[in-house]
C-alpha cells in the first residue's frame, strides 16, 4: 500500500474513532512514523517561545505539531496566531480539541500534512521538535519559503555545523536552539 493510501486509511479510521487506543495511550502513533509523538514539556514550550521572542502579531508554525501545545500556548499566552502541521490525523483531531478547550480556536489552525510538502511561507516563527536529519532535509525549504528575520527554534536538534545556532538555552535537561533567516542574497 502506498504512503498516501496508508495516510488516507488512517484518517478514515481516526474519524471513525477506530484508531488503536493502546497505541494512542502510549503516545505512539498508529502510523509507522520515524518521528513519533513525544510532547515537549511545558517548561520547554515556554523556553522555545521566549527564545523566539514571540509577541502579538507573530504567526507561529509548529512543523510536526503533535497535540498542538506550542501554537496553543503561543496564542493563549503571547497573543500570536498559529498553524500546526502534523502527518498524523489523530494528532490533528487532538490539537483541534485542545485549542477549543483553551478557547483559542479562532487564533490557531491545524492541518494534516507532511512537513516536507507543507507551505509555511507566512510564518514569522517556526518551531521544530523532529530529528536532526529531518531538520537538515527541511533546511532548503525553510530558507526558500521563509522571509528574512523569521526565527526558527528547535527542541533538541540542530541543523549542521555550517549553520550554527545564534543562541542556545538549556532547560529541563534538554537544549533549545535559535536561528534567524538571513537576508536574501
Ligand atoms: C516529537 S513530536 C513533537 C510534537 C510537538 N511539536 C511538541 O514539541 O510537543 C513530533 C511530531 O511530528 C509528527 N511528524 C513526524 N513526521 C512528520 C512529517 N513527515 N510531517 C509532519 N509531521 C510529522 C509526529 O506525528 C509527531 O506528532
Amino acid at each position: 500500500m502506498s504512503r498516501r493510501s496508508v495516510l488516507k486509511l488512517a484518517g478514515v479510521l481516526a474519524l471513525a474513532g477506530l484508531a488503536p487506543r493502546a497505541l494512542a495511550q502510549a503516545g505512539k502513533s498508529h502510523l509507522d512514523l520515524e518521528v513519533d509523538f513525544v510532547p515537549s514539556e511545558p517548561e520547554v514550550v515556554e523556553a522555545m517561545l521566549k527564545l523566539a521572542g514571540v509577541k502579538p502579531g507573530d504567526v507561529v508554525y509548529d512543523l510536526g505539531c503533535g497535540d498542538g501545545r506550542i501554537v496553543i500556548t503561543a496564542a493563549r499566552q503571547y497573543g500570536a496566531t498559529g498553524v500546526g502541521i502534523d502527518i498524523d490525523p489523530e494528532r490533528i483531531a487532538e490539537a483541534k480539541e485542545n485549542a477549543k478547550k483553551a478557547r483559542v480556536g479562532d487564533k490557531v489552525k491545524f492541518r494534516q500534512g507532511d512537513v516536507f510538502e507543507a507551505d509555511f511561507h507566512d510564518a514569522t516563527v517556526v518551531t521544530l521538535f523532529l530529528r536532526t536529519d529531518y531538520n537538515r532535509k527541511l533546511r532548503p525549504r525553510l530558507l526558500a519559503q521563509l522571509k528574512p528575520g523569521t526565527r526558527i527554534v528547535s527542541h533538541e536538534h540542530d541543523f549542521a555545523e555550517d549553520w550554527p545556532p545564534e543562541k542556545t538555552v538549556r532547560v529541563a535537561g534538554t537544549t533549545v536552539f535559535r536561528w534567524t533567516i538571513p537576508a536574501k542574497k
